[in-house]
C-alpha cells in the first residue's frame, strides 16, 4: 500500500494468482500482436459527486458490472488513453512520458465534462499494474506491454447531463506490431468522411471519436488499405490525421511538416516527442496546413520524399501509397525513407533506454 500524492488515497492490493501457465504467457509473450492478450490485474478507482476519488483497488482482471442504465451506455461519456512500457536492454522497466498521458487525459476530461484525475494518481496506477505483472511484458524489437487507462461514466441515470459517478480502469496487454501487414510501409485511403469539426472531440481521446472512425476504416480496408487519412471538416482539403495516428512529411531539403493543432487533431506525444528530436538533429521542422493536393503534387514532383505515420501503438510507421477518389500516389520508392528511420531509431533508442534520455521521458519502474 503506497499513499495517492494529492489524492489522500491509499491502493488496496487484492493478490490474484494467474490462472494462465508459464508455458501459455511465454507463448503470448512470443507472439503478442495487438490488444488480442490482457494481464492477470486491473486498477479501478471510483469517483461520486460530493466524495471524489476513492476505492482504489489493483485486483484481478475481471468484467464490471454495471447498471444497464450507465450514461457510458447511452451517451458515450468515457476517455482514454494509451502508452507503453518497455523492457529496456538493461532488463530495467521504462514507462515513457507517462505524465504527458496524464495531462492529455485530464484535458479530455474536461471536454467531456468528466472529473480530473490528479496527474500523480494517474501515473502511480499505472506504475503499480506494470509492477504487478512484469511478467507480462514481452521482450525484443517492438514489443512493449500496452497500457490502457480509461473512465467510464457510471451513473445509472437516462437525462443528458454529465454523470455523478465514474469508474477509472487500468488495464494491461502484452503487444507487438500494430500493423500485421509487417510491409516496410503502409498503404492508406483517402476518407470521404469526417473524423472532427471545429469546436467538436477532435483534440480527446474519447472512444466516440473511434467509433465514428470505424466506418471510414472498414472502407479503407475493404479497399486493400492498411488505414484512413482524413482531410479537414469545413473544406475537405486540408490534411489532419489517420484514425489512431498523426502524420509527419519529409522534403527533399530534409525539412519536415506535420499539420498544426488545429483542435481537431489529437495532440499525440510521439509527434510531440519527434518534433523535440527533429529540431535536435537540426533539422528545420513546420507545423502547418498542407492540403492533398500539394501532398500528390509533390510526391509527383519529387519535392516530397517521405511520409510517416506515428503514435505509441504504431511507433513511426511508413507510408508508402496513398489513395483517394481522384487516384493514387505512391511516396518516394513506396518504401520507408532515410530520415523515418533515422527518427524512429531515435525515438526507439531512448524508449529501450540505449540512448540518453535528455529530457526526462523515461520513468523506469522498480
Ligand atoms: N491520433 C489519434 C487519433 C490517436 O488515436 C493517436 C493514438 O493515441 C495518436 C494520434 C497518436 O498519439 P500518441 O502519440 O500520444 O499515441
Ligand atoms: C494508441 O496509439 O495508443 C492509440 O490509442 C491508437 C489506437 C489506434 C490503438
Amino acid at each position: 500500500m503506497a499513499s495517492l500524492a494529492g489524492a489522500g488515497l491509499q491502493f488496496h492490493t487484492i493478490a490474484h494468482h494467474t490462472s494462465v501457465s508459464e508455458d501459455a504467457r511465454a507463448a503470448v509473450l512470443a507472439n503478442p500482436g495487438f490488444g488480442t492478450h490482457f494481464t492477470d490485474h486491473m486498477v479501478t478507482i471510483e469517483w461520486t459527486d460530493g466524495r471524489g476519488w476513492h476505492d482504489a483497488v489493483i485486483g484481478p482482471r475481471q468484467p464490471i458490472a454495471l447498471d444497464p442504465a450507465a450514461a457510458v451506455l447511452h451517451y458515450a461519456q468515457e476517455i482514454f488513453e494509451g502508452l507503453k512500457a518497455y523492457k529496456q536492454t538493461d532488463a530495467s522497466i521504462a514507462l515513457f512520458r507517462p505524465e504527458a498521458n496524464a495531462a492529455r487525459f485530464n484535458q479530455s476530461a474536461q471536454r467531456l465534462a468528466m472529473p480530473e484525475l490528479p496527474e500523480a494518481v494517474f501515473v502511480e496506477a499505472v506504475e503499480k499494474l506494470v509492477q504487478i505483472d512484469r511478467a507480462w511484458i514481452p521482450d525484443g524489437e517492438g514489443a512493449s506491454l500496452y497500457l490502457r487507462p480509461f473512465m467510464i461514466a457510471t451513473e445509472a441515470f437516462l437525462g443528458v447531463r454529465p454523470a455523478k459517478q465514474y469508474k477509472f480502469i487500468v488495464i494491461a496487454s502484452p503487444a507487438g506490431y500494430y500493423f500485421k501487414s509487417g510491409a516496410p510501409a503502409v498503404s492508406i485511403w483517402v476518407s470521404d468522411y469526417t473524423r472532427a469539426a471545429p469546436g467538436g472531440t477532435g483534440a480527446a481521446k474519447c472512444g466516440g471519436n473511434y467509433a465514428a472512425s470505424l466506418v471510414p476504416q472498414a472502407e479503407a480496408i475493404a479497399r486493400g488499405h492498411d488505414q484512413v487519412v482524413f482531410l479537414d471538416a469545413a473544406e475537405h482539403k486540408w490534411i489532419e490525421e489517420l484514425g489512431g495516428m498523426n502524420l509527419y512529411f519529409v522534403f527533399d531539403d530534409g525539412t519536415l511538416l506535420t499539420p498544426s493543432l488545429t483542435g481537431t487533431i489529437l495532440p499525440g506525444i510521439t509527434r510531440d516527442s519527434l518534433l523535440t528530436l527533429a529540431r535536435e538533429e537540426g533539422l528545420k521542422v513546420e507545423e502547418s496546413r498542407y492540403s492533398l493536393d500539394q501532398w500528390r503534387a509533390d510526391a509527383g514532383s519529387g519535392k516530397l520524399v517521405e511520409t510517416f505515420a506515428c503514435g505509441t501503438a504504431a511507433v513511426v510507421t511508413p507510408i508508402g501509397k496513398v489513395t483517394g477518389r481522384d487516384g493514387e500516389f505512391t511516396i518516394g520508392s513506396g518504401g520507408s525513407g532515410q530520415l523515418t528511420q533515422k527518427l524512429k531509431a531515435k525515438l526507439v533508442a531512448i524508449q529501450r533506454g540505449d540512448a540518453q534520455d535528455k529530457h526526462g521521458w523515461i520513468r523506469k519502474i522498480s
